[in-house]
């Protein structure tokens, strides 16, 4: 597990060691299939990432999802009124919450997944453990593309655990949600 008590792992020794079994799956997109980007969306949705029940959520999960929980209070999303909390732990066991932060240019939003790591990097925490995101809804908020990429560069493959405002929605490995990344590896 990710979280092992004493795992001193970088997020750069973390990925090198992570090889998460790839499925190949059908042709999602056969010749004459004609649905828009939106259609193909909406029946795929979350289900092919295979995601833990929410009812293995430990104590330190829990106490990890109420940081998250604190820190969506202070979200700043004036213009989607989408709250999020994220909170991400050290090896240390220090806890870093994030909110996300919205603006009025929109593309320039901070989601609280990467408000919680800029804020823990630029504090000099560099190995993590576990992060969990809050908002409210009933299905789990997992991170967003640009989050997943920032997490696995510098956290490595870690925990995630999904929550809403009863509680745990679910958890599932980074690696889970970014099967095929791009990183410093490829760069020669
Ligand atoms: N958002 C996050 O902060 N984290 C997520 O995991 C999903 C999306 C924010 C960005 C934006 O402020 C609002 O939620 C709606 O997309």
């Amino acid at each position: 597990m990710p979280e092992k008590k004493g795992d001193r792992r970088t997020g750069a020794d973390r990925r090198s060691v992570s090889s998460a079994a790839r499925t190949s799956g059908e042709a999602v997109n056969p010749p004459g299939d004609r649905r828009s980007g939106t259609e193909r969306r909406d029946e795929a949705a979350w289900q092919p990432v295979s995601i833990e029940a929410a009812s293995t959520a430990s104590d330190s999960d829990l106490a990890l999802l109420a940081a998250a929980t604190d820190a969506r209070t202070r979200a700043q999303a004036a213009y989607s009124h989408f709250q999020v909390g994220a909170a991400l732990e050290t090896a240390d066991g220090v806890v870093i919450g994030g909110c996300n932060i919205e603006n009025a240019t929109y593309g320039l939003t901070l989601c609280a997944e990467r408000v919680a790591l800029v804020k823990a990097l630029s504090d000099g925490h560099s190995i993590f453990t576990r992060l969990a995101v809050v908002a409210d809804t009933e299905e789990p908020t997992p991170p967003c593309g640009p989050c997943r990429q920032l997490l696995w560069e510098y956290c490595g493959d870690i925990d995630i655990i999904l929550g809403n405002l009863n509680g745990p929605t679910g958890r599932v490995r980074l690696s889970a949600l970014l099967p095929m990344p791009f990183d410093r590896r490829l760069l020669g």
